[in-house]
């Protein structure tokens, strides 16, 4: 078996961390389970571009006990967990991924799980997709799955523009991945991030976060949670006003710049924090990127406008201005919960990756029905997840009456 992992040695630490994930996962393990007896992925070929984790390491096992062959490879060049690769090459599965790889790297491992002749692509970010449509274009390849919005937003572009050659499900847009994930997860996580980068007191502190989409509901509402006065920047005037009416203050980056003294985006966009706000920050401000590409901080000018730069902790980068200010740049503005922690816990990855999992099944019963077009699940599957997450949880799911069904359908009965 071919592989590229940094060191076979950490696989034992791997293992217990795989195995302390799965005991949060209840969704994903009850399919795991019915995969296991069904076998509805029996001699599919996947090939996973997706952080390399614990909760990953699960999904995947999920899909071989289903019948699918797995290889895997990462979707950002510093979210990889060496000892979890290490764990899945010791279980089999061929993984190409190192924590800290270059761009050379990044692509020539995506170009080697290619080279397993996937029938479907896992991918977050859309990378591989990218790679499948400008290099290795006569692939065949029967349906891709995307995790996360960036991703999503790509696909949709190229499916516009009648370039998409084979149907994708954007997982991320399924309601029991991004209301639960993007929010609960990517708050806590990139919090978790900054605390572990940087060992900051969140409490009183004053938190911009720019974007007010799932993620940065998330991030401010933990924020805040935490005692931090949180401002929104967001061009989208009726997210600004959800924002306004959480409580936050809403204004421009320009205003904020002076005002923050952690900054976060959270937007899928780029150089959302540049030259003109770097600038006006205080010293010592924090900067940290949740968005899926490190683009959103404009690290290239911060290095040209620094008269020095040093790694003053692990994952937390100082750079020092000319009248003396120091601005901190977590995980070299590479998505931070991944980069500075471990990323989304397992407890909410389950409810993703039972996602994914099911997306993979889906396809495979309805492929021939599909075309080039990008899907999102049925809210059938949706409610599966949701139910037996609840379920989980201890939770009970109210049952309505007939007479409450036959007044919810009607606009004669109870008027
Ligand atoms: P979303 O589309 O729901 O929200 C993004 C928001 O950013 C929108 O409201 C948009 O109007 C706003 N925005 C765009 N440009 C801006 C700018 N220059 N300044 C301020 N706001 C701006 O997207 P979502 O789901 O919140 O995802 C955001 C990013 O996070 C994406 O790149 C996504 O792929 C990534 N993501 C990262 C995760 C992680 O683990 N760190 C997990 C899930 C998503």
């Amino acid at each position: 078996m071919n592989f590229d992992i940094a060191d076979p040695a950490l696989a034992g630490v791997g293992h217990r961390r795989i195995e302390w994930a799965a005991r949060r996962m209840p969704v994903l393990a009850a399919i795991h389970e019915r995969f296991e007896k069904e076998k509805p992925l029996d001699g599919v070929g996947v090939g996973a571009c997706m952080h390399v984790t614990t909760e990953t390491a699960n999904l995947l096992l999920t899909l071989r006990a289903g019948g699918a062959r797995v290889a895997l490879c990462a979707s950002n060049p510093l979210s990889t967990q060496d000892d979890v690769a290490a764990a899945l090459v010791d279980l089999g599965i061929p993984v190409y991924a190192v924590r800290g790889e270059d761009s050379e790297t990044f692509y020539e491992h995506i170009n080697a799980i290619l080279d397993t002749a996937p029938d479907i692509v896992f991918d977050d970010g859309a990378d591989t997709t990218t790679v499948l449509h400008r290099e290795r274009v006569d692939q065949k390849i029967l349906a891709g799955l995307e995790e996360t919005t960036t991703g999503v937003i790509r696909l949709r572009a190229m499916a516009e523009d009648g370039v998409l050659r084979y149907p994708v499900v954007a997982v991320n847009d399924s309601d029991t991945k991004h209301l639960f994930d993007n929010r609960h997860g990517t708050g806590q996580s990139s919090l978790d991030g900054i605390l572990r980068a940087s060992n900051i007191l969140f409490a009183g502190r004053t938190v911009v976060v720019a974007g007010f989409g799932d993620c940065g509901w998330g991030i401010a509402r933990r924020a805040s949670g935490l005692g931090s006065n949180v401002i929104v920047i967001e061009p989208n005037p009726i997210r600004a006003v959800a924002a306004a009416m959480e409580g936050y203050r809403v204004m421009t980056s320009q205003e904020a710049a002076p005002l923050g003294d952690v900054f976060i985006s959270a937007t899928g966009n780029l150089h959302v924090f540049r030259g003109e706000h770097f600038a006006k920050m205080k010293d010592g401000a924090i900067l940290a990127n949740a968005g899926h590409f490190d683009v959103e901080l404009d690290l290239k000018t911060l290095g040209q406008m620094a008269v020095s730069h040093r790694e003053l902790r692990e994952n937390l980068g100082e750079y020092t201005l000319p009248d003396g200010r120091r601005l901190m740049v977590v995980a070299e503005g590479r998505l931070v919960n991944l980069g500075a922690a471990e990323g989304h816990p397992a407890d909410v990855m389950d409810m993703s990756f039972a996602d994914q999992a099911l997306a993979a099944e889906w396809i495979i019963e309805n492929a021939d029905q599909l075309d080039a077009q990008v899907y999102t699940l049925p809210d059938e599957i949706d409610h599966t997840v949701a139910r037996l997450k609840l379920e989980a949880m201890g939770g009970g799911l109210e049952v309505l009456t007939q007479e409450q069904i036959d007044y919810l359908k009607s606009w004669q009965v109870g008027t």
